[in-house]
């Protein structure tokens, strides 16, 4: 069953960031293959809100956040940001843009760059900022990210977790209205990544901007989000909607909740059938 719109408590205080999903289709068609990845989906994402994207390998999830990114076209469909439309019948790939901003992880840094020239880099690049303002801002947003300090090091020198930081921060200075993430955390064990989740969060509750999350891992799903998508086995579109009603900020306590527990159930039941039909019409890793 789907969940209605986010509620009050599923937003945060932010006016600007949503995304407006409407019936999308994309059908690759390498060699008239036609490849359906997504589904007639259909989602509404509120202006900072942090939303979950889970569902199995292959299903759909990626090609959903190329579309919004703008890396790629969809088939049908609408994609709008604050009711500007992105992309659709008339203009099938979104123009990428600073609003919408794909934080790429791991050796995205210029590891030649200190972390405070990483930061401050694209602004001055693209001629939004002259190179005093962008570092007097990079500054600023280093030290409100716990990066204090650090300013002068090479990505090489600081580390994961502080390297994270910066990537996000980085994104940050062009005060986009969308972070997107794919499976950031995939490669991490599990103690890095609940620093790099509190690292997130900090960084979000600073900032509330909307956060469009691809996971595979439950638990940081639904540590993270205010809710989680439960998309279906390929073709991909939402099968159910979870409203993380654990408040936020959140700290790593809230693991050891009850309700913690009953929403890791949930998705699990629900994932774990759509992973099954997934294997069984013979989807591998994507
Ligand atoms: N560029 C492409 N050309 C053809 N097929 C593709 C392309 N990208 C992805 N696909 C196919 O589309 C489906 C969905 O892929 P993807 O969006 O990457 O899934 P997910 O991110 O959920 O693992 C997969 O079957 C994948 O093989
Ligand atoms: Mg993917």
């Amino acid at each position: 069953m789907l969940a209605p719109t986010p509620t009050a408590s599923a937003r945060g205080a932010r006016t600007q960031g949503a995304i407006c999903i409407k019936d999308v289709v994309k059908v690759y068609d390498p060699d008239r293959a036609a490849i359906m990845a997504v589904d007639h989906c259909t989602l509404d994402i509120a202006a900072g809100e942090i939303c979950m994207i889970v569902g199995p390998s292959g299903c759909g999830k990626t090609t959903l956040l190329n579309a919004i990114a703008g890396f790629h076209s969809i088939t049908s469909g609408e994609i709008y940001l604050d009711g500007e439309l992105l992309c659709g019948p008339d203009k099938p790939m979104a123009n990428p843009g600073p609003d919408r901003i794909v934080v790429f992880q791991n050796g995205a840094l210029f590891p030649w760059k200190t972390n405070l020239e990483n930061v401050a880099f694209g602004v001055v690049m693209q001629g939004k900022m002259r190179k005093k303002e962008a570092y007097e801002k990079a500054r600023a947003m280093m030290a409100d990210a716990g990066l204090s300090g650090t300013e002068h090091n090479y990505p090489g020198e600081v580390s994961s977790g502080l390297r994270r930081r910066v990537e996000i921060v980085r994104a940050l200075m062009n005060d986009p209205k969308v972070l997107l993430f794919d499976e950031p955390y995939r490669a991490l064990d599990s103690l890095t990544k609940s620093v790099m989740h509190e690292a997130l969060l900090e960084i979000y509750y600073k900032n509330n901007v909307t956060i469009f999350f691809i996971t595979h891992d439950l638990e940081e799903a639904i540590f993270l989000g205010h809710r989680l998508v439960i998309m279906t086995s390929r073709p991909c579109r939402p099968k159910q909607i979870l409203d993380v009603d654990i408040p936020h900020p959140r700290d790593y306590s809230v693991l050891t909740t009850p309700r913690f527990r009953e929403l890791m159930d949930q998705t699990i039941e629900a994932v774990h059938e759509e992973a099954r039909k997934s294997f069984e019409a013979g989807e591998r890793e994507g």
